[in-house]
C-alpha cells in the first residue's frame, strides 16, 4: 500500500509551508528530504521531470499503516487550509512587497494587512535558502503591532540579531528582508495615494 503522498505549490517553498504545519501540530518533510538533507529540491522530484519551481515546493506525507483515515484527512485537510489561507492573505493584502536576488535567484514576498497606518498582520512566501526562509518569518513577527514608519526601521541587522547571527555569505538573505518590508510599505503607500 502507498504510504508517501508528495504535494506541491507553485512559487510556495515547502519549507515555509513546513513552519506552518509544524504551528498546527503536523510535522513533515519538504522535499528537500530525499536530497541528502540539505535544503535543496529533492533531486528524486527533480529526476521524475518535476520542474524546480514545483520540486522546491513539494512536501511529503509519510503515513505508516497505523495512521487512521481521520489523521489523514487532518493533514491534507489543513495543508489545504493553509495554502488557501495564503493565497487570500495575499490576494487581499493591503501591501505586498516582492523582491529577489538576482545572483542566488531566491524571492521573498512579504504582504501586510495595514489599518490606521499600523500593521495588524504580516505573512510571507519565500523561495529561497533557509536563511531567506527564517528571515522572512522573523520579518512578519517584528513588523506586527508596529506603524509603517516603525517598520521601515527594521534593518537586516536587526533581522540577523533576532536569529542570533547568520554566517557572512548569508548576511544578503536577511537583505531581502528590510527591502521586502519597505516594498510592501511604499506598495500601500502608493496604492492609497493612487
Ligand atoms: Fe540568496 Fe539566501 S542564498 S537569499
Amino acid at each position: 500500500m502507498a504510504s508517501n503522498a508528495n504535494f506541491s505549490f507553485e512559487f510556495i517553498e515547502g519549507e515555509s509551508l513546513l513552519l506552518r504545519l509544524d504551528l498546527a501540530g503536523i510535522s513533515v518533510s519538504s522535499g528537500s528530504a530525499c536530497s541528502s538533507g540539505s535544503l535543496e529540491p529533492s533531486y528524486v522530484l527533480l529526476a521524475t521531470g518535476r520542474a524546480i519551481e514545483l520540486a522546491h515546493g513539494s512536501l511529503r506525507f509519510s503515513f505508516g499503516k497505523n495512521n487512521t483515515k481521520q489523521e489523514i484527512d487532518y493533514c491534507v485537510q489543513n495543508l489545504v487550509k493553509i495554502v488557501q489561507d495564503l493565497r487570500e492573505f495575499i490576494e487581499n493584502a493591503d501591501g505586498v512587497g516582492k523582491v529577489g536576488n538576482a545572483s542566488c535567484g531566491d524571492i521573498m514576498e512579504i504582504s501586510l494587512k495595514i489599518d490606521n497606518d499600523i500593521i495588524t498582520d504580516a505573512k510571507f512566501r519565500t523561495f529561497g535558502c533557509a536563511a531567506a526562509i527564517a528571515s522572512s518569518s522573523v520579518a512578519t513577527q517584528m513588523v506586527i503591532g508596529k506603524t509603517l514608519d516603525e517598520a521601515l526601521e527594521i534593518k537586516n541587522k536587526d533581522v540577523v540579531e533576532t536569529l542570533q547571527g547568520l554566517p557572512p555569505q548569508k548576511i544578503h538573505c536577511s537583505v531581502l528582508a528590510e527591502e521586502a518590508i519597505k516594498k510592501a510599505v511604499e506598495d500601500y503607500r502608493d496604492k492609497k495615494n493612487n
